[in-house]
């Protein structure tokens, strides 16, 4: 652990590959003009697509969002942006010529519980109008325990929603006031019976951990609680405390906050928790029981990532709607306006809202597809990518130097191999292999 902690404290803020290369690099080369043209050429490229909608509004703020997201207390500005989305998806399904299949659909935030459930149904029939959304579509929905009612849940089923995702983050009440989201047990209890009365297949959990006033002791009892609930995945954060970018957490005071040791424990603790009690541990902060498909996809060597975290999902583009979402073609990666006036006007004049991107090259991808290896099955052949993998990867390897030296991770035969003990230092490994990263643009959140 002391090992552990040490390469952690020293490596740079890293960060968590959502994407490679990482959002801190997008620039504004990649403009509606020309994602316009990607998107025109996509059905050329790919079987399906999946669709990202994000609703950046919630009714409270919990203090250690870090989520581009508005607290609201009024309906017309989420009125308005509905409005918007509409003219948005109107847009892309016109520059889409053949629209392949839709394989996932994930409605995420914020929240989108903040939608009335008429909302929620209209802005579901507009997708289907334009985009070949079917029974087969994996339809998933981000919810707010505290803000869904009957009607809501209805809605989501009605529309074919088969997948949720809870915000449970931690059970412990002083924990629960002092991040501003109380929600008790029984709450979310209720909710996850009344959406499996309703036929809904998969529950995913959002824990937290390295929150203010978390203890040992306390995980404890959410660990138990959580597991009485039998989500199906877990995702598992590490709270990022970022004041310099979202303010709101200047008002969690430092002192309160676990240190390195501590989150180390917490997440060793939670790993060993959720392994001995039937869930596969899956990349970074992951877990998954172990009949679920996303298991089958780490089995199979056919899981993913992208800006949602590990997914079963292996569509090659992603398309992004709403202020903020990040998507991805084969041609690179675009990001939308996150200034919500600048995204309406963008809609207004007719233009994708697009407001920044990545054109990636080809060795961007093959830098992205081994920092994909080693984020989601801890370990990369680099024989595979180049036969004289010790030459070519020889700066690769240096960097890693004093994590082999340290019996932290192995290097035999081109083979880097991360064990399960040293599974938090995955970001650290993936970070040798970023040529970006040394530029010194961004900075993210630390590394466990
Ligand atoms: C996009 S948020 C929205 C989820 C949902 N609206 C809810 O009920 O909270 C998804 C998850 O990100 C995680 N999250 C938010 N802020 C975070 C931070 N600063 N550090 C780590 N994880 C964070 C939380 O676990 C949260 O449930």
């Amino acid at each position: 652990m002391n090992k552990i902690k040490k390469h952690i404290e020293k490596s740079n803020k890293v960060p968590r590959y959502t994407s490679y290369p990482t959002a801190p690099h997008f620039n504004e080369g990649v403009d509606s003009d020309l994602v316009n043209v990607w998107y025109n050429n996509l059905y050329k490229k790919v079987d399906n697509i999946s669709l990202y909608v994000h609703i950046p509004f919630c009714e409270k703020l919990c203090l250690f969002c870090g989520c581009n997201m508005k607290v609201v207390n009024k309906y017309d500005p989420i009125q308005q942006y509905l409005d918007l989305l509409e003219k948005e998806i109107l847009l892309i399904s016109k520059a889409l010529k053949n629209c392949p299949h839709i394989k996932h659909l994930h409605f995420g935030g914020g929240s989108p519980t903040a939608l009335k459930g008429a909302d929620f149904r209209k802005l579901m029939q507009v997708l289907k109008k334009y985009f070949p959304i079917d029974e087969k579509t994996d339809i998933a929905v981000e919810i707010d325990p505290r803000t869904v009612d009957d009607e809501k849940m209805t809605s989501y089923t009605d529309s074919g929603m088969n997948r949720i995702s809870l915000g449970v983050q931690d059970f412990n009440e002083q924990v629960q006031k002092s991040v501003n989201r109380v929600q008790p047990y029984d709450l979310i209890k209720l909710v996850i019976d009344k959406l499996k009365k309703q036929g809904v297949k998969s529950i995913n959990m959002d824990i937290m951990y390295g929150l203010p006033f978390q203890t040992l002791e306390t995980l404890d009892d959410t660990l138990e609680k959580v597991l009485s609930l039998s989500p199906d995945r877990l995702s598992v954060f590490g709270y990022a405390h970022v004041p310099w970018m979202k303010a709101h957490q200047k008002l969690i005071p430092e002192e309160v906050l676990p240190d390195t040791t501590l989150r180390l424990q917490m997440y060793e603790k939670i790993k060993n928790y959720f392994v001995n009690n039937g869930y596969k541990a899956i990349g970074l902060d992951h877990f998954a029981k172990v009949t679920d498909t996303m298991v089958e996809a780490l089995d199979n060597k056919k899981l993913n990532r992208n800006f949602q975290g590990y997914t079963t999902d292996t569509a090659n583009a992603l398309i992004g709607i709403g202020h903020s979402s990040i998507g991805y073609t084969p041609d690179g990666y675009m990001q939308n306006y996150l200034e919500p006036q600048q995204y309406k006007k963008s809609l207004e004049d007719g233009n994708l809202p697009i407001k920044k991107g990545f054109t990636v090259s080809d060795v961007d991808i093959f830098r992205r597809n081994i920092i994909n290896e080693i984020m989601c099955y801890l370990e990369v052949d680099l024989k595979k990518y180049n036969d004289d993998w010790s030459n070519f990867f020889s700066d690769e390897i240096s960097r890693l130097g004093e994590l082999i030296d340290d019996n932290l991770i192995s290097l035999d035969d081109g083979v880097i191999r991360v064990p399960d003990t040293s599974r938090s230092l995955i970001r650290i490994v993936s970070a040798s292999f970023d040529t970006y990263l040394n530029n010194g643009k961004g900075k993210h959140s630390s590394a466990i």
